[in-house]
């Protein structure tokens, strides 16, 4: 009943608190922009941090992530349970680009939590997750921390008693020559690297604390111009509100809207016709903080 519940509320584009054996998850639909849009609304992070993929198996991960060997060998060992790979994304991938913070690469991870697995494998498709918490405060790990934080804002908060290991999950980067750990995490360095051979943790970590300044982060080949309403030859328009553009991030200037489009419309408009992306002033409060924090790290040449 409840899993049903739940699934329904996911198909109509909600979020949804769901039990794991590391922390409680805020659950979305990872298929659809919107959806996901409204877990970093509920967040209040003034960043686009990409976000975990939670699926039932590895023959569900094929339609959205490269398998490589070493994937396959790791998995063998430690799926279902609280590590959590970045793999390169694949390009025909039906997920939201707003789950991976417009990234070419995805971090996923088979939950073991037996509700968890109960309700991928009832709904079907992959969720988006994150930890249930607000940003700068600590991770869920009991329905009750979450309903602390979103009681009355989102509409099921699946109980799944205390979580088990209480800590996220170990984060390991596999598109990186060496194997590198992005997040310590129940699974161990000695552990990992009995499976995978040599292994690295990342610089100071400075790729988990801040994602958007990845150096594989996506940033469209043709220049951005910001603040601007004015296309000049050959610019494509990135519009907000009501104007003439290519596209409009939102006609109607709804945050939430705009974030679930940026994105697919910048990835649309990068298009060598067009000698660079001409974008609309966008109000820098709520999501629009997240979303000009985006759009300046893509305009800066690296
Ligand atoms: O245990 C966990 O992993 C929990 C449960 C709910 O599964 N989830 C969790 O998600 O901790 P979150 O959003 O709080 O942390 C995800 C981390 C972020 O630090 C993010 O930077 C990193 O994963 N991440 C996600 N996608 C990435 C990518 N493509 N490349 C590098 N880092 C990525
Ligand atoms: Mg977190």
């Amino acid at each position: 009943m409840i899993i049903q519940n739940a699934c329904h509320l996911w198909q109509q584009g909600e979020v949804v608190a769901i039990p794991t054996e590391t922390v409680y998850g805020l659950a979305a639909d990872a298929e659809q922009d919107a959806a996901v849009a409204k877990i970093f609304a509920l967040k209040g992070r003034p960043q686009f941090n990409p976000l975990i993929l939670h699926v039932h198996s590895l023959e569900q991960l094929e339609d959205y992530a490269e398998i490589t060997p070493l994937l396959l060998q790791a998995a063998a060992v430690f799926w279902p349970g609280p590590l959590t790979f970045v793999l390169k994304r694949r390009p025909q991938a039906k997920l939201s680009y707003l789950v991976s913070a417009g990234l070419d690469s995805i971090a996923v991870r088979i939950p073991a939590h037996p509700i968890a697995q109960e309700l991928l494998r009832a709904y079907g498709k992959p969720l988006a997750a994150p930890s249930a918490n607000k940003s700068n405060s600590i991770s869920p790990t009991s329905a009750a921390d979450v309903t602390a934080s979103f009681g009355n804002q989102i509409p099921l908060i699946i109980d799944g008693g205390s979580a088990a290991i209480g800590l996220e999950s170990t984060i390991i980067d596999l598109t990186t020559n060496i194997p590198t750990i992005l997040r310590p995490g129940g699974v161990t360095f000695e552990a990992l690297t009995a499976i995978l051979g040599e292994i690295q943790y990342a610089q100071a970590g400075a790729a988990v604390k801040a994602p958007g300044m990845l150096k594989r982060h996506y940033a469209p080949s043709i220049p951005l111009r910001l603040n601007t309403v004015e296309p000049r030859d050959n610019e494509a328009m990135l519009g907000f509100g009501s104007m003439d553009c290519n596209l409009n991030l939102s006609p109607s200037g709804d945050l939430q809207e705009a974030a679930a489009n940026l994105f697919r419309m910048l990835r649309q408009l990068d298009n060598p016709v067009y000698k660079g992306i001409a974008v609309a002033p966008i109000p820098n409060h709520n999501l629009g903080v997240a979303i000009n924090d985006r759009l300046n790290r893509a305009a800066t040449p690296n």
